[in-house]
């Protein structure tokens, strides 16, 4: 199963790889991005599924569709080039665009209700946490200032301004962590990865493995807490005599570091460089 079919470059390989009886189901959030894989990928059916859903419904989109058992799920998490690279979906800072930044673009909220209706409090604290900005509530104050804000040029504009020149990074553009920050709440990214790593341990079967490529720290961070917590036999505080929680392992967990992209797939992929994958088995 693959979670994030985004262009498609995993699904084909994964297609390439398959079995005779083997079979693909490849979900995205972007109906965009389902309706250019169809085209791309060619004729794909009966090997592979392509559907429209958020992965947070993972085992349920899996029943539906006759997946009730896989033996592999990978998430590649993030937004597509696609996404990025198109001015009309307002992901970028680069090109000017409505601010949207919905991967589902029937989801309700988008970056321009977050940006200009949310308390400039709320908002500052969302950009620290989300972005890992530690200039969010200054970036806050000048978002509120000029609200109210309509384009991704306006908002990278109302960053900069925020940020004093000699604080700029040093190798991101300054509206970077802040662009992150609205992007992920819009999404939910972070809740949606919970849910859908959970909805993975229901359908693995044994043996099966789970992947997942994050290119942010808190992402790799809830995959790594995940992996661990579901490798372990009890989650009872330590020092508790008898155990009382029940938890028993269901992952075992194959990469104790990440793996990172090597030197060649930097020269060749450079966006790949903040990439972490991790992988476990199903017990
Ligand atoms: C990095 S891209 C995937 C690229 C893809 N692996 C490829 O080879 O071309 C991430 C994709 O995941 C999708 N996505 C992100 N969150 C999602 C979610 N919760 N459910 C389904 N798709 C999601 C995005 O719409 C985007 O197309």
């Amino acid at each position: 199963m693959d979670c994030t079919l985004g262009g498609g470059g995993h699904a084909r390989l994964l297609l390439e790889h398959l079995g005779p009886d083997g079979r693909l189901l490849a979900i995205d959030r972007d109906a965009a991005a389902v309706a250019a894989a169809r085209e791309t990928l060619g004729r794909v059916e009966p090997a592979a599924t392509l559907v429209q859903g958020n992965f947070a419904d993972l085992a349920q989109i899996a029943q539906e569709t006759g997946f009730e058992r896989v033996n592999g799920v990978l998430f590649d998490l993030g937004l597509s080039s696609d996404q990025l690279e198109d001015p009309s979906r307002g992901f970028s800072f680069r090109l000017d665009g409505p601010l949207d930044m919905r991967m589902d673009v029937g989801a309700p909220v988008s970056a321009a209700r977050v940006v200009n209706e949310l308390p400039e409090r709320e908002l500052a604290a969302l950009i620290r946490r989300l972005g890992e900005e530690r200039w969010a509530v200054r970036i806050a104050r000048f978002i509120a200032a000029r609200r109210p804000l309509r384009t991704t040029r306006e908002l990278a504009g109302a960053v900069e301004a925020a940020i004093p020149r000699g604080a700029w990074p040093p190798d991101i553009h300054p509206a970077t962590r802040t662009f992150q920050a609205l992007r992920m709440h819009v999404n939910d990214e972070l809740g949606n990865l919970a849910r859908g790593l959970e909805g993975a341990l229901k359908i693995l079967e044994p043996g099966g493995r789970v992947a997942v490529i994050s290119f942010h720290s808190l992402e790799d961070g809830a995959v790594k807490r995940f992996f661990s917590q579901e490798s372990k036999d009890c989650l009872c505080p330590p020092g508790q005599p008898v155990c009382t929680c029940g938890h028993r392992a269901s992952l075992r967990v194959l990469t104790r570091k990440p793996v990172r992209p090597s030197a060649a797939e930097l020269a060749a992929n450079p966006r790949s460089r903040s990439a972490r994958l991790r992988a476990a088995e199903r017990i």
